[in-house]
C-alpha cells in the first residue's frame, strides 16, 4: 500500500556527492526555490564542488539566464558540509557519488540509519541495479532512481526508475518534483540502461562495430547519421563526449542484464580506454582534439578512398523512373545545372513527373529558395522521354524505379545495351546488394550505388556504395556530382543498410521490444530520445511517418544479411503491419492518427 506523501510541502532536499552530476542537480533545485544540503566526502571535494557551483552560476550570468541578485540568492540556498547527518532532516536525498556499487550500498546503508523512515533515497546511477540498492536497506519502498543528464542545469530529461518494490505514490511524488524544478520526467523500470541509454548505446555500440570492420570512416559514419537522420552529434563523436570508459562500463551492465551479444563493447572500445584514449576528456578518442576538455577537432582524418583520383566528367545525367526518388532527384540535378533526361513507362507519366516537377519547383520561388529565371533555366534542362534509347548519349545514369531485385536487373541489362560505353551507372535501391545490379551487365565496374534520401531536395545526405568491383573513377564520379548538387555524401561498403539503416533500424526494432516488454510507454520512449539524446523524433513517431511495413522490410533484409538473433523483427512489429497498422498512412501506427 502507499504511504502519505511526503513532499508536498517539500522545501530542503539533500544531495551527496557535488560532482559533475551532484553540483549540477543542486543548481537545478536551489534554481526552483528548493534549499538544498550538500554533502561532499572531504573538504577538497567540497572546494571542487563550490567550484562547479560558482562556474556554472557565473556563466549562467553571462549569458543573461540569471541576475547577479538571482545568483547571489540562489548559491545562499545551497549549504555545503563534510557532515552527513546533516542531511536527516531532508524528506528526499539524492546520491550522486561516483558509479561503484560498494560505495553507493554503503552510502545509503549509513543514510538509512540516520534518516527517519519516511525518507526517500534516490540515486542517480547510470548503470548499477538500484533494486540491489534498494534491498540492503531498511526502506526499499523508499528508494528509487533518478537519472539526471548531464549538465543537469541544460538537459531537460529525467528518468524516474522504480523498482518492483519501490512505492508507486513516491514514484508519482517524485516525478511531480521533477516537473516542479522544470524538468520532464519519464519512468522507467529497473533495467541497465533505462530508457535512452538502453536504446542508445546498443545504437553506439553498432557505429562502433562498423567503424571497427573498415566499413566506413569515423567522419562518414557521424555524417551519415546527422545529415541522413538530424541527429545533433554523430555516434562516433557523441561516444567521444560521454567518454569512452563510462560507455564501456553502461555497454558491460548492459550485456550482463540482456546477454545480448549486441551489446557487448565493441573490442575497439576496450583497445581504446585500454590505451588511455578517453575521448574528449584525454585529448584523444575516436578523434583527436587540440587538448584534453577541447571540442576542437584536430584534422588527421584518412586520406579519401578516391584521393588522387580523376571523375569522369558529366554534364547530362539520366533518371530513371517516376516515383517520389526519381522527381526529387531530377528536380535537384536539374536546379544544380546538369541536364537531365528522365524516362517513364508511359506518356501519362511523363506528363505526370513534369506537373510534380513545376509544382516543385514553384513551391520553391514562392517560399523564396530559388529565383523565377533559376526555375525557368531549371525547367529547361529537363526533357521526358518513354524510350531508353533517349538516354544513352548520357554520362550518368540513376536508377530510382520500384525496389525489386527483378525489375533493377533486367533494367541494368537493357541500360548495358544503350549506354554510351564510360557512361556511370548508379543505383538508389536501399536495400538491395548493387552487385546484384552491377553483374547484371556486362560493364560491373561502371556500377555503383548512390542512395538518395527523402525527399531528395531537402536531404542533405548521400550514400555512395561502390562493390568489390567499381571502378575507383566512378565512385569518384558520383561523388563529384553529389557535391556539385549540394549534398554531404559518405562512402559506404555494399551491405544491407549501408550506414544510416544499419544503425537506425536496429535501434528502432528495440525500442519496440521495450515497449513489448511493457517497460515503457510509447510517450516516454520518444521523449526519452527527444529531449534526452536531441533526436529530432523519438523511435515510434519516426517509425509511423516511415511506415511500419517499411520499418519490418528493412529489419527483415537486416536481419537476413547478418543473421543476428538481436535483429528479428520484433513480433510487436509483425503483429501490427499484420493488423494494417501501417503508421500515418493509415491513420494508425504505434499512435492513433486518425483523430
Ligand atoms: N557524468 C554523467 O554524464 C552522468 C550522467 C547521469 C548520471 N551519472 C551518475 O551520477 C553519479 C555521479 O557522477 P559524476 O559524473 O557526477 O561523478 P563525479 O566523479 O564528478 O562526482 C562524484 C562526487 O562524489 C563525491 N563523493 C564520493 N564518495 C562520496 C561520499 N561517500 N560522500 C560524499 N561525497 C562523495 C566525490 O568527491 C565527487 O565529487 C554516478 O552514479 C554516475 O553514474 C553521471
Amino acid at each position: 500500500m502507499g504511504q502519505e506523501s511526503t513532499l508536498g510541502e517539500l522545501t530542503r532536499i539533500g544531495v551527496i556527492g557535488l560532482g559533475t552530476m551532484g553540483a549540477g542537480i543542486a543548481e537545478v533545485l536551489a534554481r526552483a526555490g528548493i534549499d538544498v544540503v550538500g554533502v561532499e566526502r572531504d573538504e577538497a571535494g567540497l572546494a571542487r564542488g563550490r567550484g562547479h557551483l560558482e562556474h556554472s552560476t557565473h556563466r549562467a550570468v553571462e549569458r543573461g539566464k540569471l541576475t547577479p541578485a538571482e545568483r547571489e540568492e540562489l548559491l545562499g540556498r545551497i549549504s555545503s558540509g563534510v557532515d552527513l547527518t546533516a542531511v536527516a532532516d531532508c524528506p528526499l536525498i539524492i546520491e550522486a557519488i561516483h558509479e561503484r556499487l560498494d560505495a553507493k550500498q554503503e552510502l545509503i546503508a549509513r543514510l538509512d540509519e540516520i534518516c527517519p523512515a519516511g525518507t526517500i533515497i534516490a540515486s542517480n546511477t547510470s548503470s548499477l541495479s538500484v533494486t540491489e540498492l534498494a534491498a540492503g536497506t531498511h526502506r526499499p519502498s523508499r528508494v528509487l532512481g533518478t537519472h539526471w543528464f548531464n549538465p543537469a542545469p541544460v538537459m531537460e530529461l529525467v528518468e524516474v526508475v522504480g523498482t518492483v518494490v519501490t512505492d508507486p505514490v513516491v514514484l508519482d511524488e517524485v516525478r511531480d518534483l521533477v516537473g516542479r524544478v522544470g524538468k520532464i520526467a519519464v519512468r522507467a523500470g529497473d533495467r541497465a540502461g533505462f530508457i535512452a541509454n538502453a536504446l542508445l548505446f546498443g545504437y553506439l555500440n553498432n557505429a562502433v562495430r562498423m567503424l571497427e570492420a573498415h566499413y566506413a570512416t569515423r567522419e562518414d559514419i557521424d555524417a551519415a547519421m546527422r545529415f541522413g537522420c538530424g541527429h545533433p552529434m554523430g555516434p562516433l563523436a557523441l561516444l567521444d563526449l560521454i567518454g569512452l570508459d563510462s560507455a564501456y562500463e553502461i555497454l558491460d551492465s548492459m550485456y550482463h542484464q540482456s546477454r545480448d551479444h549486441l551489446h557487448a563493447p565493441a573490442p575497439l572500445l576496450k583497445q581504446l580506454v585500454t590505451a588511455g584514449m578517453l575521448g574528449r576528456k584525454t585529448g584523444r578518442g575516436f578523434y583527436t582534439y587540440a587538448e584534453a576538455d577541447s571540442p576542437h577537432v584536430v584534422d588527421d582524418a584518412a586520406p579519401s578512398v578516391v584521393a588522387g583520383v580523376e571523375p569522369r566528367p558529366v554534364r547530362s545525367v539520366g533518371v530513371v523512373g517516376t516515383g517520389t526518388m526519381a522527381c526529387g532527384i531530377v528536380e535537384v540535378l536539374a536546379r544544380s545545372g546538369f541536364d537531365v533526361v528522365f524516362r517513364a513507362r508511359s506518356d501519362d507519366k511523363v506528363s505526370a513527373v513534369r506537373k510534380r516537377l513545376v509544382e516543385s519547383l514553384e513551391r520553391g520561388v514562392q517560399r523564396g529558395r530559388l529565383s523565377a529565371e533559376e526555375r525557368d533555366a531549371a525547367l529547361a534542362r529537363v526533357t521526358g522521354t518513354t524510350d531508353l534509347d533517349a538516354l544513352a548519349g548520357c554520362d550518368l545514369v540513376v536508377e530510382a524505379v520500384v525496389e525489386e531485385l527483378s525489375v533493377k536487373r533486367a533494367l541494368f541489362a537493357a541500360l548495358d545495351e544503350v549506354m554510351k560505353p564510360g557512361a556511370v551507372l548508379a543505383t538508389t535501391t536501399s536495400s538491395l546488394p548493387v552487385i546484384e545490379c552491377a553483374t547484371a551487365t556486362t560493364r560491373p565496374r561502371d556500377v555503383v550505388g548512390m542512395h538518395w534520401f527523402n525527399p531528395a531536395p531537402a536531404m542533405r545526405l548521400i550514400e555512395v556504395v561502390p562493390t568489390v568491383l567499381t571502378a575507383p573513377d566512378v565512385t569518384a564520379t558520383v561523388l563529384a556530382v553529389s557535391r556539385a548538387a549540394g549534398k554531404h555524401p559518405v562512402v559506404c561498403a555494399d551491405r544491407a543498410g549501408f550506414i544510416v539503416n544499419a544503425l537506425l533500424f536496429p535501434y528502432l526494432n528495440d525500442a519496440v521490444r521495450m515497449l513489448e516488454a511493457h517497460y515503457a510507454s510509447v510517450d516516454d520512449i520518444d521523449t526519452a530520445m527527444t529531449v534526452g539524446c536531441g533526436h529530432p523524433m523519438g523511435p515510434f513517431a519516426l517509425a509511423d511517418v516511415v511506415g511500419l511495413d517499411v520499418t519490418l522490410a528493412i529489419q527483415r533484409t537486416l536481419y537476413l544479411e547478418f543473421r543476428e538473433p538481436g535483429y528479428a523483427p520484433a513480433p510487436l512489429l509483425e503483429h501490427l503491419v499484420k493488423a494494417g497498422y501501417l503508421g500515418r498512412k493509415t491513420g494508425r501506427g504505434f499512435r492513433d492518427h486518425s483523430r
